[in-house]
């Protein structure tokens, strides 16, 4: 089996370093602290918390907002995910006193409920009912830890959701909430603002990519013995700048090529053009959509040029350029702004 894993959460044998979050984490968690995390895509949140609640072994419901049409989806979202954790029997009494009772059906194979609401009914009283369920579900001893994934998309769901969430939470008890975001700037006006209803609502973590010492040892530790592995793990490392998904990535593949083809010499390189090969189609349709601005600040950035330095284009048309590629997140800002994907860099170079 590969030593390398990308695309899911990582937990285990496949999880490695963040040793002082794990800890900031559980800390905060055993008090009555709400946790915002914040990176960019893929660097590691998900499996950060997943690892977290595994190894303290806590109550939790995990959502994505990203996958919540309206207010009355997230409340039944909510609730299905409360009745795998807690089972039917559990909450047969409380959810007989909702307001508005669900209809609830089982898929005996897969042990998945089915609930459903009327479509009619107020989603306010039915969020405000399973929110209820919740807390009781919550006691002293044993927390209930409540999971929002891409929180930023709050917003978009419903307008006022992000009021009506906020007035029941700040009555609640015993349930930790961790609101997970990939959009830096759409979570920062969620939780630094004044006027927002989530403004300094828990403590804020910024997650960084992985260590670069860490890493390497991580990589080393994975890889069979072979001739110059110091520089195999080291020109992973360089193409993929610590990068927690990217670098499991490319590790993977070149795992592959020395387990499977027995293969010794310019193995990252080979394995760099192999995964740029893969997407080749991916990156050209990409490429297709978009514009001719976007497209020159993209070359620009391949070959590590700063485009606010293009004196030949107005600055204000770079910068909303740069704006509109970091929010599909095709560019990331850290110091400088750089493309988030070091294949797709690699494509662009080879155009
Ligand atoms: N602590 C870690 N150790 C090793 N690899 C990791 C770690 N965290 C993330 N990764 C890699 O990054 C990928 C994306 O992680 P994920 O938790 O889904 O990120 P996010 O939730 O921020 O999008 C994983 O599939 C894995 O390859
Ligand atoms: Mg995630």
């Amino acid at each position: 089996m590969n030593a390398f894993k990308f695309g899911t959460i990582v937990g285990g044998e496949f999880f490695t370093d963040r040793k002082r979050e794990l800890e900031t984490i559980k800390y905060k968690l055993d008090s009555e602290n709400h946790i915002i995390l914040i990176s960019p895509r893929r660097y590691g949140k998900s499996s950060l918390v997943k690892q977290c609640l595994t190894e303290t072994k806590k109550n939790f419901l995990w959502l994505d907002l990203q996958n919540v049409l309206s207010a009355s989806d997230l409340a039944t979202q909510l609730l299905k995910k409360l009745l795998k954790t807690f089972t039917y029997e559990r909450l047969k009494y409380e959810l007989s006193h909702f307001r508005i009772v669900p209809t609830f059906s089982t898929n005996a194979m897969t042990n998945d409920w089915q609930v459903s609401f009327n479509l009619s009914a107020d989603s306010a009283v039915i969020l405000e009912d399973v929110m209820q369920l919740m807390q009781k579900m919550a006691t002293d001893k044993q927390h209930l830890v409540v999971v929002f994934d891409e929180f930023q998309e709050i917003r978009k769901i419903d307008r006022n959701l992000d009021r009506q969430l906020r007035s029941i939470m700040q009555h609640q008890q015993h349930i930790n909430y961790i609101f997970m975001g990939s959009q830096e700037s759409m979570m920062h006006e969620i939780f630094e603002q004044k006027k927002s209803p989530f403004y300094h609502f828990g403590s804020l973590m910024k997650l960084d990519k992985i260590p670069y010492d860490d890493f390497y040892s991580f990589i080393f530790g994975r890889l069979p013995a072979v001739r110059l592995k110091e520089d195999i793990v080291r020109n992973i490392l360089s193409f993929t700048h610590c990068h927690p998904y990217y670098t499991q990535q490319l590790a993977s593949q070149v795992w592959e090529k020395i387990v499977y083809e027995k293969m010794q010499e310019n193995v990252v390189e080979k394995a760099i053009s192999e995964v740029v090969q893969t997407h080749d189609l991916d990156y050209e349709r990409l490429w297709n959509n978009f514009n001719r601005t976007d497209r020159s600040i993209l070359r620009q950035l391949a070959q590590d040029e700063n485009p606010m330095q293009d004196y030949s284009v107005a600055p204000s048309t770079t910068f909303s350029s740069l704006k509109r590629l970091s929010q599909n997140g095709i560019v990331v800002k850290t110091t400088a702004y750089e493309l988030e994907d070091p294949f797709f860099k690699q494509w662009i170079k080879q155009q």
